[in-house]
C-alpha cells in the first residue's frame, strides 16, 4: 500500500486584499521527501509555506497533514534576545516535558553539530554574528525532532561557505531522521543540491508550472552533476521566469 503523504495541498486558494495569489493549488509531499519550491518574487511562496505550517488560514481549499511535529526555519533567525544561545535552541523542548538538564544536553549537542562552539553557549543573540544566529536558527528547528520541516529561504543571507555547510547539515539530518522538507528558495543550485523534487510556482496564475524529480539522492550528487542540472534548467523556458536578468547575474 502506498504511504499517505506527509503534506497535501488540496485546491488551496488565497488572496490578499481581494487580489488572488493562487487558486486550486495542489501539491503533495511524501514522507521523507524533500521538495524545493521555487518561483519569482511575489508569486506566493512564503504565503504557501505559512499556509502549510498553519500560520495563515487559506481562503479556499484544505491542507492535509500526515505528520506529527513540525518546525519552521524563517529567513530571519527570530531568536529571543533575552535568552542565551542554548536556551534559544532548547526553547521548543520545554513544551515536550523534557527536564532542564536533558534540554540543555540536547541544545548543546545540536549547537556543536551546527558548528557553534562551547564558548558561545551562554552568549545572547546580540553577541552573536549573523552567521552564528543562522546556525542557531537551524539547530533550534532540529531540536524539536520534527517529522516535517519548513524552511523559507533559510540560507539566503549567509555567505557561500556557511550556506553549503548548512545545506549539507540539512541533507544529513533529513537522511538520518527521515523527516519531510518543504524548502522555499530562490537558488536553483540549492534546490538541486538539497531536494528530491523541485516544484516551480508560476508568477502568472499561482499554479505549479513544473514539477521535476531529481536524479539520485541529496548528498550523493556530484558538484558536476549539480552544475550541469542547473545549467540545463536555466535554459528551460519553464524555469525562464525565475531568472530575471539580475538573478542570472548573481
Ligand atoms: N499579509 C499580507 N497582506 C497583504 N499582502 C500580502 C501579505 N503577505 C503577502 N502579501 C502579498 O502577496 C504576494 C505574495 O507574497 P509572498 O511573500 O508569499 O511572496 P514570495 O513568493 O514569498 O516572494 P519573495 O520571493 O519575494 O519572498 C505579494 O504580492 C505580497 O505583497
Ligand atoms: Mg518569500
Amino acid at each position: 500500500m502506498r504511504q499517505s503523504p506527509a503534506l497535501t495541498f488540496s485546491r488551496v486558494g488565497h488572496a490578499f486584499l481581494g487580489r488572488s495569489l493562487f487558486e486550486d493549488f495542489d501539491l503533495a509531499i511524501g514522507k521523507g521527501e524533500a521538495v524545493a519550491l521555487l518561483g519569482p518574487s511575489g508569486s506566493g511562496k512564503t504565503t504557501l509555506l505559512q499556509i502549510a505550517a498553519g500560520i495563515v488560514e487559506p481562503v479556499k481549499g484544505r491542507v492535509l497533514r500526515g505528520y506529527r511535529r513540525q518546525a519552521v526555519v524563517f529567513q530571519e533567525p527570530r531568536l529571543l534576545p533575552w535568552m542565551t544561545l542554548t536556551d534559544n535552541i532548547a526553547y521548543g523542548l520545554a513544551a515536550r516535558g523534557e527536564g532542564k538538564a536533558a534540554r540543555r544536553r540536547t541544545a548543546e549537542r545540536l549547537a556543536l553539530s551546527v558548528g557553534l562552539e562551547e564558548a558561545d553557549f551562554t552568549k545572547y543573540p546580540a553577541e552573536l554574528s549573523g552567521g552564528m544566529r543562522q546556525r542557531a536558527n537551524v539547530a533550534r528547528a532540529l531540536a524539536v525532532d520534527p517529522d516535517m520541516l519548513f524552511l523559507d529561504e533559510p540560507f539566503s543571507a549567509t555567505d557561500v561557505g556557511l550556506r553549503r555547510h548548512l545545506q549539507d547539515l540539512l541533507i544529513a539530518a533529513a537522511r538520518s531522521r527521515g523527516f519531510s522538507v518543504l524548502l522555499v528558495t530562490h537558488d536553483l543550485a540549492e534546490a538541486v543540491r538539497v531536494a528530491d523534487r523541485i516544484a516551480v510556482l508560476s508568477g502568472r496564475d499561482g499554479r505549479i508550472a513544473a514539477s521535476r524529480a531529481l536524479a539520485g539522492r541529496p548528498g550523493e550528487r556530484s558538484e558536476r552533476a549539480i552544475f550541469e542540472q542547473v545549467e540545463a534548467w536555466s535554459r528551460d523556458p519553464v524555469f525562464g521566469e525565475l531568472f530575471s536578468a539580475t538573478e542570472r547575474a548573481r
